[in-house]
């Protein structure tokens, strides 16, 4: 299996998108879990880091909470997309596996350095804030990345956050470009993709068909999570945004992209946060990232309910 490390900022989507790793031990092995301040607070999110492994019964995977604020700048949450807590949906108890003491940015640093070249694949589902500091203070682990394939930008989708920009990359517009220009094979999903991945009506209700503890949560889960979507887009249900990355772990094949150059606009207030992606090739900005565009959502679905069934 492939090594990874999941940073996120849970938030029901990254809920799912854990759990999808957690169900598929045979292509993924989950080093870690290293939590951000994003949706919501870093508290938050790394309590909910640990609900979730809780809820997978895998309380030994170990969790770190990282960086609590963007590079430079004030945190932006997303209460009114994931409720107060972050998780709003199902009612789950509070975690009793504890909080590893290390900083999760410490955890990525020593993770990395202690891995022949290329062999850890970062998978970031939220601001790209731990990744960029891990890299700036400690330039040696990027060669040991195999891969980053992370959820963020948009293209012809455009923003989710303000008119130009997603969520991921608005909050933390520094942090991006240290990763954009770090170097590294990059995979992004962009809003272009996950706004494809919907839970409609019968895809909920085979989750809850499970009759598990983990299919019922991600229904309810997804539940919450879709209303937003819907009142704002009129969209057919929730957009399991998070989820693309680590399918793309397990099935490459069900994604579709360019690799092309991606930009990111850290200076301009109309724009701030902007992946801009050279789709056409307009430039001769060498290209920098694997950027998606299309996906199968059905195939992406059969997959993620039998991996969820396995928990
Ligand atoms: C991204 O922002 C968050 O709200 C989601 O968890 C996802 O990572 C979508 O723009
Ligand atoms: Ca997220």
């Amino acid at each position: 299996p492939r090594k990874i490390i999941i940073d996120t900022d849970p938030g029901q989507d990254d809920a799912v998108a854990i759990l999808l790793a957690l169900g598929s031990p045979d292509e993924v092995e989950v080093l870690g879990i290293t939590a951000v301040a994003g949706n919501v607070q870093l508290a938050l999110t790394q309590k909910n880091a640990r609900i979730v492994c809780e809820l997978a019964n895998r309380a030994d995977v170990p969790v770190y909470a990282g960086c609590e604020a963007p590079m430079g700048r004030t945190l932006v949450t997303a209460e009114h997309v994931h409720g107060k807590t972050g998780l709003d949906g199902p009612d789950l108890p509070d975690p009793v596996m504890p909080l590893q003491a290390e900083h999760g940015v410490d955890f990525i640093i020593e993770t990395l350095r202690n891995a022949p070249s290329g062999t850890i694949t970062l998978c970031p589902l939220g601001p790209l804030t731990n990744i960029a500091t891990a890299f700036k203070q400690a330039p040696d682990i990027i060669e040991k990345v195999q891969e980053i394939v992370l959820m963020g930008g948009a293209y012809f989708e455009v923003g989710n956050i303000t008119p130009a920009a997603e969520f991921n990359i608005y909050v933390d517009p520094q942090a991006a470009k240290i990763v954009f220009d770090s170097g590294c094979p990059i995979t992004v999903m962009p809003l272009d993709v996950t706004h494809k991945v919907l839970v409609t009506k019968p895809r909920n209700d085979a989750f809850r068909a499970l009759g598990t503890p983990v299919g019922t949560a991600v229904a309810e889960m997804t539940d919450f999570f879709e209303r937003f979507d819907k009142e704002k887009y009129g969209s057919l249900g929730a957009p399991l945004h998070d989820p693309c990355v680590i399918a793309y772990l397990i099935r490459p094949d069900l994604f579709q992209g360019r690799h092309i150059n991606v930009e990111i606009e850290t200076q301009s207030p109309l724009t701030l946060g902007m992946t801009v992606a050279d789709w056409w090739g307009v430039t001769d900005r060498p290209a920098n990232a694997m950027f998606m565009g299309d996906v199968d959502a059905q195939g992406f679905f059969d997959l993620l309910t039998e991996r969820l069934a396995r928990l």
